[in-house]
């Protein structure tokens, strides 16, 4: 499937969808408590979504059961909520939530800390989101889309830990999953040249040990092999004329 380059409509569709889910993240982040099950987020997640009107666009993705991914410490990235997983003092969690707005989807990720958490841990969730930054500020018009990945990737090592190679970004717009993928880490090619009108799903996937990561049994949950922590962040972007606007943040 080609790279799409999203109309001024069509824009403005990806721009309530997004900020439509900066809303219901900024809701779940109220509830993070120790003591809370990883479930009640998700329903929680799924009800604010649907609130809005939105249909949350994970759930029952490639048969995935839930509306938000809640991953935990050594979670990665999509981690199935369950009533028995109960939030602790000092864990992390990563929720990745997305959602569709009139045909248009939109998707993020946030990581934070529940209760008390070790500073190392601390930094972790920090550099994970600042790589982001660091990898936008290649998002722009003429560049290459590889130049995104390579940034995130020299942010991240040079803070002492690892990008996860396994799982990748991605276009997004009248699907979750479009064209192209956009690693976090350098490539040998320069990759397309970004264009105003694209939308992508930027997302650094972070651990504190090595990059390498396994599946657990349920075949969704992504686990770092080491059990090291892991980290998430996300945001869809729009490429503009003169670099790019986060459709699903605005502070
Ligand atoms: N942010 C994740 C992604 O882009 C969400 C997909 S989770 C799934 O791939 F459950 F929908 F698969
Ligand atoms: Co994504």
């Amino acid at each position: 499937m080609a790279v799409t380059i999203k109309s001024k409509h069509e824009i403005e569709l990806m721009r309530e969808a997004g900020k439509r889910l900066e809303d219901v993240h900024n809701q779940l982040a109220e509830i993070i408590r120790p003591g809370i099950s990883t479930l009640e987020i998700d329903q929680f997640g799924e009800k604010a979504i649907r609130k809005w009107g939105c249909i949350p666009n994970f759930l029952n993705y490639n048969g995935y059961p839930a509306s938000i991914c809640v991953s935990v410490n050594d979670e990665v990235v999509h981690g199935i909520p369950h009533a028995d997983h109960i939030l602790q003092d000092g864990d992390i969690v990563s929720l990745d939530a997305g959602l569709i707005y009139e045909g248009y989807h939109s998707d993020a990720a946030r990581t934070y800390g529940v209760g008390n958490i070790s500073e190392e841990a601390a930094r972790l969730i920090r550099v994970t989101k600042e790589s982001f930054f660091e990898g936008i500020k290649f998002a722009k018009p003429e560049n290459h889309l590889f130049d995104i990945s390579a940034a995130i990737q020299q942010y991240v090592e040079a803070n002492g830990y690892s990008v996860v190679r396994d799982l990748v970004g991605h276009g997004i717009g009248t699907h979750l999953h479009e064209d192209p993928e956009i690693p976090n880490f350098k490539q040998k090619r320069k990759g397309i040249k970004l264009r105003p009108g694209m939308t992508l799903a930027i997302e650094p996937m972070v651990n504190e040990g090595s990059f390498e990561v396994a599946w657990l049994d349920d075949d969704w949950t992504v686990v770092t092999e080491d059990e090291s922590l892991a980290a998430h962040y996300e945001n869809t972007i729009l490429i503009t004329e003169d670099g790019c606007e986060i459709l699903t943040l605005s502070e």
